[in-house]
């Protein structure tokens, strides 16, 4: 019988309070050096490449396939997880490349069709015509995860919300329960891996990395999966070499042949890479992007070339998320608030997307003095984190929070998240958006430097927008919905309802709130004022004449 580390598929609430445990462990040691983004990234790459992963047949397989890949090195752990309650993957981490790479030459194509015959590590385990001996002195792994990649519905994360002891402990739950775990974030990290073995045949010194939600942490279970193709300059110009490859000339910075490339590479994908399907290029946008879902995993991914200014973001908000403990679960808990009541959506439009709210939250908590302005990160770099990208921007901000002075780590601002989360719907829903922008660089609102209706400056590159797609209307239904929230928190009461607090937040309905009116109005004395907070949010809940598309109504449970 497997034995398990631990088990995913456990009561949904000891796995949450074993990560808790875990968090507040982080509290102490938020500042490690050892965390900054680039060594976590370092960290995560090198596991993937000494990681292979194998569909097997049930997870009775463990055993055997421990037995089969030992013969080839040390194997340090093996996690295990379920696509679509039917096929079963396990991946198995070995303690060096060596041994993956033995394990790579060893394997053998499918019999039968033509098959596109291109090496990785993904394999199947077939049923052994060789059956594999287990030695007595072979010790025994454990799986370390059993299903690992299970998502709460929204029906069990109502169950744990409705018997937190309070809102900021809802907040805390919400976010341990959605987070991306170990195997999740390894398993992002192998696609990487994966694609780039891949073009690695074509291109010599390119690698894949993940960016945006996946690795800022402010991801969920189930968000799509970022990835860029650099340029990998490890290798360095062996001037003393005589001989020197003939190439073509290849400029990547020039539009029409980036879009080029990006049509060969989709094409290539769709035909040659296995697990890639559903392939669909998006290549007039700004930043051009090819889309798949990565089948082994059920993973939506968008690929970019050359986009560092994305991963320096990436590691910006990263660094923000590090500073302070409650930056993340409140982040988690306005991007779920948001998604619920169709603030956000998969798709694009004239609305505000994850990345936007994310900074208008982190931008709120540099307002409170709990996160410093990205000009206090630029004053403090050192000659260590100077970076610039292929097109010239400036991402030189500091990364070693170590560096930071007192007065930035140690807050006076000791405000819990039922507070924050209280404190950012009042700050938006009063905020000038009219005439004011957002700006994370600076720390304080601006004087709106275009005619967009919401303007956030992209911290990185000041004269762009990040919200130029935002319509009024949909900014007109943020502040709206925030008015709601504040509400709806303001009226909570988890001792007669089971739907209190941020279940209720979650919940909302425009009717829902007109009942919780109606039904506080009664008990109260004083009906004047009621009817006036009625008429205020019937009135704020009108539709505009300049209504748009409904967004699409979204396919996951979380
Ligand atoms: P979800 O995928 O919705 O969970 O959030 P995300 O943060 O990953 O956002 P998204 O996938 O839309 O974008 C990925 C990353 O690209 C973001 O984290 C940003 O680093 C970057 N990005 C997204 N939108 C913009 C934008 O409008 N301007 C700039 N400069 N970067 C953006
Ligand atoms: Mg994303």
């Amino acid at each position: 019988m497997v034995r398990l580390k631990t088990r995913e598929h456990a009561s949904l609430s000891s796995f949450i309070q074993g990560n808790f445990k875990q968090s507040l462990g982080k509290r102490i040691d938020s500042l490690n050096i050892n965390n900054t983004f680039e060594n976590t990234i370092t960290k995560r790459r090198d596991q993937a490449r000494r990681s292979i992963l194998v569909q097997v047949y049930s997870l009775n397989s463990q055993d055997d396939l421990q037995s089969y890949c030992i013969q080839f090195g040390d194997v340090l752990s093996m996690h295990h997880y379920q696509k679509n309650k039917q096929h079963n993957y396990i991946l198995v981490e070995f303690k060096d490349i060596v041994s993956v790479n033995k394990i790579i030459s060893s394997a053998s194509f499918m019999d039968g069709d033509f098959v596109a015959p291109v090496k990785s590590s993904v394999f199947w385990f077939r049923k052994g015509k060789f059956v594999c001996h287990k030695r007595n002195s072979e010790k025994k792994i454990f799986l370390s995860t059993e299903n690992g990649c299970i998502c709460p519905t929204e029906k069990e994360i109502a169950n744990f919300l409705q018997n937190a002891k309070s809102i900021s402990g809802q907040i805390i739950d919400l976010y341990e329960a959605l987070k991306l775990n170990d195997l999740e974030t390894r398993l992002r990290f192998h696609t990487a891996y994966h694609l780039e073995q891949y073009f690695s045949r074509l291109f010599q010194n390119t690698k894949v990395l993940p960016f945006g939600s996946s690795l800022n942490g402010f991801g969920r279970k189930r968000c799509d999966l970022d990835l860029v193709l650099l340029p990998d300059n490890i290798e360095e110009n062996n001037a003393a070499s005589r001989l020197v490859f003939h190439t073509k000339p290849m400029k990547l910075s020039e539009r029409h042949e980036t879009r080029e490339f990006m049509e060969i590479l989709a094409s290539t994908m769709q035909h040659f890479i296995p697990g890639v399907c559903n392939v669909r290029k998006i290549l007039e946008a700004r930043v051009p992007i090819i889309k798949f879902l990565y089948e082994y995993t059920n993973i939506e991914c968008d690929l970019s070339t050359t986009n560092m200014a994305a991963v320096y973001m990436c590691e910006l908000l990263y660094l923000y998320g590090e500073i302070d403990w409650r930056v993340r679960p409140l982040v988690t808990a306005i991007r779920k608030w948001a998604k619920n009541q169709e603030i956000t959506s998969d798709v694009p439009g004239p609305w505000i997307t994850n990345f936007s709210l994310s900074l208008l939250v982190l931008f709120y908590l540099q307002q409170k003095n709990i996160l410093p302005s990205l000009r206090v990160l630029k004053t403090y770099a050192t000659s260590d984190d100077i970076r610039c990208t292929e097109n010239g921007i400036d991402c030189t901000f500091l990364r070693n929070l170590e560096k930071l002075p007192p007065e930035y780590k140690y807050k006076s601002n000791q405000d819990n998240l039922e507070s924050l989360l209280h404190g950012f719907f009042d700050y938006i829903s009063t905020f000038d958006f009219h005439t004011k922008g957002i700006c994370i660089r600076e720390g304080v609102p601006i004087r709106k430097p275009s005619r967009s209706a919401l303007h956030i400056t992209n911290p990185l590159e000041t004269t762009l927008n990040v919200c130029k797609n935002v319509n009024i209307y949909e900014l007109n239904r943020i502040t709206e919905k925030a008015h709601d929230a504040i509400y709806i928190l303001e009226t909570t009461d988890n001792s007669r309802n089971s739907n209190w607090g941020l279940a209720a937040l979650l919940n909302m309905k425009n009717i829902d709130i007109m009942n919780m009116i109606k039904l506080n109005n009664k008990k109260e004395e004083n009906t004047t004022n009621s009817l006036e907070e009625i008429h205020e949010i019937s009135e704020v809940n009108e539709v505009d004449i300049n209504q748009p598309k409904k967004k699409k109504k979204k396919k996951e449970t979380v």
